[in-house]
């Protein structure tokens, strides 16, 4: 019996050095150990031994199972391993390759408008901040001089989340302004930032989405005045629309958050149902905008007698619609592919005010 365990031992080793693939190697383990294996089978003749030998073949056939198995595992683990490296060379993709045209996707309008906006405002100085978009209660209103009964929180029909805890109720952010709070409080004037991001409100129709974008800015210094913030708008407003000589209405409008508080037009005409900026008898309000209000400023640990600054905000997909000349907002967020090639951009023009801002 010796003889024989032997001669399984070496050959079911061999078979498994030899073994070129998990099949064939689990067909191995099969033939040794499996029900009806050669291993399996001398077990079954122990019974027909004296005690003694019983014991010994007994032990001597246990070894053998143990060498079969970890001889199995060991080689598995070098087929495996041959394998990944195998499809590792085979699928390797070469990264410094140019990409195709026939295969380019394309930078939807929104983060085209995003990139633009922020080339803009970055060659004046300002700087890019962010907040998330899920704020709490006091950094989304009450910091922003909007106390709780105040209507402007039902205008904004926010999208509140269970509360967690004992902080401020979660909202989903219905401006970008707290970001504005977020800024002061983590920053020392003079502060120079603009903030674009995803806003929320519970609002759908042809002009509005429950997701848009908006885009914040903010500076604060110890003399910026309204003339900063009328200059400073008027040169985005030509630069992005590539216009010289934009008509602009500055309207008295009301925010809490500043005051006073200015809603800005531009001049355009609607001539044959196409929209043209920077002629013609008819105003398109884009911007919401104002000095920083005191209080605000107090909230963002800000001594109000000692700075001063404006602030606006921005509607990002609606100057998107503008400039592009996009019917619905609602289209944006379809995620229809043929709506994205058409009015998608070369993901390789990045916009720059050197290099034009778009096609
Ligand atoms: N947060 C305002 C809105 O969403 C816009 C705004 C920002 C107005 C900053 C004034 C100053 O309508």
């Amino acid at each position: 019996m010796q003889d024989q365990i032997n001669t399984i031992m070496d050959e079911t080793l061999a078979a498994i050095a030899d073994s070129g693939d998990l099949k064939g190697l689990d067909d191995i383990r099969v033939a040794a150990l499996g029900k009806k294996g050669a291993v399996t089978g001398l077990m079954k003749q122990l019974g027909g031994l004296d005690p003694d030998a019983r014991r010994e073949v007994g032990q001597e056939l246990n070894r053998v199972k143990d060498a079969v198995q970890s001889a199995i595992d060991a080689r598995k683990e070098e087929l495996e391993r041959a394998e990944l490296n195998l499809r590792l060379e085979v699928e390797r993709v070469d990264v410094s390759l140019p990409p195709r045209p026939e295969a380019l996707g394309s930078v939807h309008p929104v983060s085209q408008v995003m990139d633009e906006i922020i080339a803009i405002f970055c060659e004046m100085g300002f700087a890019v901040a962010e907040g998330p978009d899920i704020e709490d209660d006091w950094l989304n209103f009450g910091a922003l001089n909007i106390p709780d009964e105040h209507p402007a929180r039902q205008e904004h029909d926010t999208f509140y989340l269970p509360a967690s805890g004992e902080e401020g109720r979660p909202v989903l952010r219905t401006h970008t302004s707290p970001v504005q709070i977020r800024h002061m409080l983590s920053h020392q004037p003079p502060l120079r930032i603009i903030a674009p991001g995803r806003t929320y409100r519970s609002d759908s129709d042809m002009t509005h989405t429950p997701m848009f974008h908006q885009v914040e800015g903010l500076v604060i210094d110890e003399t910026t005045h309204m003339g900063h913030l009328k200059g400073c708008l008027r040169d985005f407003v030509e630069a992005f629309f590539q216009v010289d000589n934009v008509p602009m209405r500055f309207r008295p409008s009301y925010f809490p958050f500043t005051a006073p508080s200015m809603e800005i037009d531009i001049g355009c005409s609607f001539e044959g149902g196409e929209l043209k900026i920077g002629e013609g008898d008819d105003w398109l309000e884009i911007l919401g905008s104002g000095m920083v209000h005191p209080n605000v400023l107090r909230h963002g640990g800000i001594d109000p007698d000692k700075y001063q600054g404006f602030a606006f905000g921005m509607g990002i997909d609606r100057v998107a619609m503008l400039k592009y000349g996009i019917p619905d907002l609602r289209s944006f967020f379809d995620a229809d592919l043929r709506w994205l090639r058409h009015y998608g951009f070369r993901p390789l023009d990045v916009p720059t005010l050197y290099g034009g801002l778009a096609r």
